[in-house]
């Protein structure tokens, strides 16, 4: 009985989505120093050509099931690629009067994705949005001191041309620790920056409050059963 409604439920949850529209996107750009050949779906990351590891890459969570463009994907990624450079070549000379268009970044947030416990493993990000043209770089510090293995995503296409890139950092958050994350653009003379502390109000675990709540609560109610009780039978064998 239990497994058919979950079917049911499942079903209801497929025919929703089927009836909603997608909206799927694929980029393909070039600058003198840089390239990009990426494909997305509502916003997300599906697939992006690696130019230095030559394979196309899929980092689509594990709870889909996976999307891919088969073989020819990352060489037509790289034919698309030569062509790009030839015509930016002949844009360049077209257009060598006038200047580049540049906007620095609009936004930097920087927030941690889970809930933070201290002493539990967690990912900060740094989410870096509407700067043109694309990429930025983005670099960490704790407390002061530089730290390596963050991770950046190609750069995504927003609906106004410009574009938005997320750094991620594995971390472990203890209390006091301050984190920054630096974001250089071409558009920037000096890097944005964004701090995270650590502070107390993360808790270590988050049963505490509403269970000692609960208690002395529960507590001042019998407490408040005894009384009256008490009163009840004392108040009985007065009269
Ligand atoms: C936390 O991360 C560290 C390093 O990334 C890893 O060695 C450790 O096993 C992780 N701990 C848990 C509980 O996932
Ligand atoms: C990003 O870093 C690379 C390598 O260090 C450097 O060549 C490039 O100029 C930097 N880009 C910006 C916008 O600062």
């Amino acid at each position: 009985m239990k497994m058919k409604e979950l079917l049911l439920f499942l079903s209801c949850v497929l025919c929703v989505s089927a009836d909603a529209l997608h909206s799927d996107i694929a980029v393909g750009g070039c600058s003198e120093s840089d390239e990009e050949n990426m494909y997305g779906l509502d916003g997300e990351e599906v697939a992006y050509a690696d130019f230095n590891k030559k394979e196309e890459i899929y980092p689509q969570p594990p709870f889909i099931d996976p999307i891919s463009y088969g073989e020819e994907a990352y060489k037509s990624s790289v034919v698309f690629q030569k062509t790009c450079r030839e015509i930016i070549k002949l844009c360049g000379k077209g257009m060598k009067d006038f200047p580049p268009e540049q906007d620095a970044p609009s936004a930097v947030m920087i927030y941690t994705r889970d809930e933070v416990e201290f002493g539990e493993n967690n990912t900060l990000i740094c989410h870096v949005t509407g700067f043109y043209p694309a990429p930025v770089n983005v670099s960490w510090t704790k407390n002061g001191q530089k730290v390596t293995g963050s991770s950046i995503n190609v750069p995504y296409p927003n609906k106004d041309g410009t574009f938005t890139q997320i750094s991620r950092l594995q971390f472990t958050p203890q209390l006091g620790d301050i984190y920054s994350c630096a974001v250089q653009h071409l558009a920037l003379t000096q890097p944005l920056t964004k701090i995270y502390e650590v502070e107390a109000s993360a808790h270590s675990d988050p049963g505490v409050g509403p269970s000692v709540f609960c208690g002395v609560g529960l507590t001042l109610g019998l407490l408040g059963v005894a009384a009256g009780t008490f009163f009840l039978i004392k108040g009985n064998e007065c009269s």
